[in-house]
């Protein structure tokens, strides 16, 4: 079943019943603003961080699902009906409802009674602030007289405190009203230099700012007695809890059509100009003004409106394809691409699933997310590598997480995930290929963002690699510290307090547990080294990395084998994890895919052994879960893992984030019908059809899909802030259909489905536009013949770098 479809067109997946079995939602901004959005207009706002400096307040795991959010009501003055045309929170009995989420927008649409209404809510490119631009139309044939309210509640700033601190929270809101605009002011008056300001472009016959008088007592959002009654009550307000409410009244001839243009922004002031008159305690309005009379008007809106759409069109543009596979094309095309800009902006922070206030920005989950990105947004990757790198620790290793707003890591969750520095020196490798930009590795960064740390990038990488080098088992294998990828497989916690974290308790510093994971990872890690290091003139090094990285092989093949798939670990005892010795666990998801991805047991038959076990053991219909059997009960040597019911998250759930590895490992063997198996199980797009079943958005990747194991087989949970995009964006467009950039050009090397005949693609590389089709008239799976550029022929699949601006139309021939 269905709950919309897509509009590949427009670039959008259109809802055309509001009760979706989960809030299916979207993102809006892109710079520093950004918003979560609801296909019922659920959904908050922050400013960079969504704990420190969330605008609006939001209600998790609430019932009904999805409530706080950007509210319009129309109300009839003639019979006293009102409703939400968002449909939430009144929950009327709409006609033709319909929401369309695009690239950072969405409208919302509806009628009732014979009045339309239509919301486009967005944030304008490099503003502050987003623009609900509500357009209400009068379809019947008499004049209709309606009042149109806005509601938002808005949050203290600090949104873990403004859940818990009400001892405090209820005496220190504090707003302004001035010329129709409301102003969230709470704490200005001390520490904080910013504030939120709410305006309309109409005069108002009113407006709230105490929510518990807008609402009423005891009334929710369904029904608040402004609205109720048809009139604002001009409320200020003093503590409790501030609110944002503008009333209009509009009168609308048959076929009348009005706009109304709502704008929430954020802004700071200088400290030493917070207040105007200086010495008042009025806030300056002085920048903010100008902005908010510029947004209100219909022109810019539009024109805002139409730069978003081109910002898109461009960033997306980088890559298009044209595939026999419609489920392909629109994933790579839109919403793939678009869910790694989501990671990118959003890290782990803010979802449905992720409350703002728990995460912040994983070292391991931004080095991955780069991969995803870096194509779209070299410039900005290249900040973020240097910020990621500016929070190692002088010995390599890394703060599991950082903080977006101050860019320090976070004592919170400490360190010691050992796999945590190789996925920088991955995150580095995928830059410098696709911009070829050396330069950064040269750039100075500090460790623990202690000034005067500073040492070159290069040599950030350098001791990435010797952390694991320096950290490993009675093996030889790398040692896994508190976990590796993994989070919950966590060999050295040993927990028996309910409650206490297992990613941040580690009972036994026990220097034997070894992680296979983790060697796979520095093989690939080493061998990316040695070829940074050979573009920088440094054979010697290249050949050292190389010689750890086979060693590492070498040791895999010897302690990580298993006999037909590759093991996972050793415990805190020595023990063998992911092995047939096991009763539980015996195979694991992770080492098969990253042991192959780094060639391992490619040249001796391993590789396709491990991939044929894992089809064999682990595949299923809804996608790869991640171990097998599942732990049947908790395991005080594994950790979180065995904490999850069988089926769920680590534990034997489809952890989508590991199932490219295994199609790129498909790839690298040659196995294209495999690879494209794997990669149509958990496509969202081609999952659309069982909607009722998966419950999250059929336009972007989940983390988990429930395992085989689990009563609720394949119902998907944690949409949007996942691994999951980076890498299926990886695996189809660099491994499947096979435009990799590589260091000295672009490499085409596809792995196709025997019955596929021909693709095509259009790349931008470093300046030049690549128009690509590749043609199989053999029904091979795999191996290019011949490739030309511009007619000419070229030794191998390796395009050299074309010269910026040129357009270059490229043949490539399968066979
Ligand atoms: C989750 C993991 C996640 C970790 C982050 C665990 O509860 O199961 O998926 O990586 O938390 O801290
Ligand atoms: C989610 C985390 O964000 C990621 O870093 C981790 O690798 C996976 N869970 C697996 O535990």
């Amino acid at each position: 079943m269905r709950y919309g479809h897509f509009d590949d067109e427009r670039r959008e997946y259109v809802i055309t019943r509001p009760d979706t079995p989960l809030p299916w939602i979207n993102y809006l901004g892109s710079e520093a603003y950004f918003g979560i959005i609801s296909n019922t207009a659920g959904g908050y706002s922050f400013y960079r961080d969504a704990r420190l400096r969330r605008l609006t307040r939001y209600r998790y795991n609430n019932t009904p699902f999805d409530l706080g959010g950007r509210y319009l009501y129309l109300r009839d003055s003639a019979s006293g009906d009102f409703w939400s045309p968002s449909w939430q929170p009144t929950q009327s009995e709409l006609e033709d409802y319909e929401c369309r989420h695009g690239m950072g927008y969405s409208a919302i649409a509806s009628r009732l009674g014979g009045i339309e209404a239509e919301t486009l809510y967005f944030v304008p490119v490099e503003e502050n602030l987003e623009i609900w631009r509500t357009r209400v139309t009068n379809k019947r044939d008499s004049e209709a007289k309606l009042s149109l309210f806005s509601a938002i509640e808005f949050c203290l700033w600090d949104a873990w405190e403004d859940q818990t601190n009400f001892q405090r929270n209820f005496s220190t809101g504090q707003v302004e009203v001035e010329d129709g605009v409301i102003y969230h002011k709470t704490e200005y008056r001390e520490r904080r230099d910013h504030f939120a300001y709410f305006a309309c472009s109409e005069p108002l016959a009113g407006f709230d700012t105490q929510r518990d008088t807008f609402l009423g007592a005891y009334h929710g959002w369904d029904s608040p007695a402004a609205v109720e009654r048809g009139k604002s009550f001009d409320s200020i307000a003093h503590g409790w809890a501030p609110c944002g409410s503008h009333h209009v009244e509009l009168t609308l001839a048959p076929g009348e059509t009005k706009e109304v243009v709502f704008v929430l922004g954020y802004s700071e002031n200088p400290v030493d100009a917070k207040f105007d008159p200086p010495g008042s305690q009025t806030i300056n309005k002085k920048t903010v003004k100008p902005l908010i009379e510029r947004y209100l008007r219909s022109d810019e809106v539009e024109s805002a409106f139409q730069q978003l759409r081109d910002y898109w069109s461009e960033l997306l543009g980088i890559l298009q394809v044209s595939t026999p596979d419609e489920h392909t094309n629109r994933m790579v095309n839109i919403w793939n691409a678009y869910q790694c800009m989501v990671t990118f902006n959003m890290s782990r922070s803010a979802s449905f699933f992720e409350s703002g206030i728990g995460r912040g920005m994983g070292f391991r989950d931004s080095a991955q997310d780069l991969l995803g990105f870096v194509h779209m947004v070299p410039e900005r990757a290249r900040e973020r590598i240097l910020d990621i790198a500016a929070t190692q620790f002088p010995s390599g290793g890394a703060y599991h997480q950082y903080q977006p707003l101050t860019k320090r890591g976070n004592d919170a969750v400490g360190s010691g995930f050992n796999d945590d520095p190789a996925w920088l020196i991955l995150g580095v490798a995928a830059y410098l290929k696709e911009t070829g930009d050396i330069s950064i590795l040269d750039e100075e960064a500090t460790y623990d963002n202690e000034p005067g740390s500073e040492s070159p990038l290069y040599e950030h990488l350098q001791r990435s690699l010797r952390y694991t080098l320096h950290r490993l088992g009675p093996h030889g294998l790398p040692l896994i510290g508190r976990a590796d990828w993994n989070d919950c497989l966590n060999l050295n916690c040993f927990s028996t307090t309910p409650g206490e974290s297992f990613q941040t308790t580690e009972n036994k510093e026990g220097g034997v547990a070894e992680s296979v994971f983790i060697g796979g990872l520095f093989v690939l890690a080493a061998e990316e080294l040695a070829q940074i290091a050979e573009r920088r003139g440094h054979t010697d090094e290249a050949e050292t990395y190389r010689a750890d990285g086979a060693k590492m092989d070498a040791t895999v093949r010897e302690h990580g084998w298993d006999g037909d798939w590759f093991r996972r670990a050793y415990d805190y005892f020595g023990a063998v994890i992911g092995s047939k010795e096991n009763e539980e666990g015996q195979i694991f998801i992770e080492p098969q895919g990253i042991c192959v991805l780094a060639g391992i047991g490619v040249d001796d038959g391993k590789a396709e052994k491990a991939l044929d076990s894992v089809a064999s053991k682990l595949a299923c219909e809804h996608g790869i879960v991640l171990q097998q059997p599942a732990y049947s009960h908790y395991y005080v040597n594994l950790g979180e893992i065995s904490s999850y019911p069988p089926g769920y998250k680590e534990n034997a759930g489809i952890f989508c984030h590991t199932n490219p590895w295994i199609m790129i490992g498909e790839a690298i063997i040659g196995r294209g019908d495999e690879a494209f198996d794997y990669y149509r199980r958990i496509n969202p797009s081609a999952r659309e059809d069982i909607s009722e079943l998966h419950r999250c958005e059929p336009y972007v990747y989940p983390q988990m899909i429930a395992g085989k194991d689990a009563p609720t087989f394949g119902e998907a949970k944690n949409s949007w802030l996942s691994g999951t995009a980076a890498w299926n964006f990886v695996a189809i467009s660099q491994w499947l259909l096979g435009l990799r950039a590589e260091h000295d050009g672009l490499r085409v090397d596809p792995c196709l489905p025997k019955e596929w005949e021909s693709y095509e693609a259009t790349r931008k590389f470093r300046g030049a536009t690549y128009r690509i089709s590749v043609s199989k008239p053999k029904g091979v799976c795999k191996g290019v013949t011949q490739v030309s550029v511009d007619g000419k022929k070229i030794e191998g699949n390796l395009i050299a770098p074309q010269p910026a601006g040129a357009e270059v139309v490229v043949e490539v021939t399968m066979g």
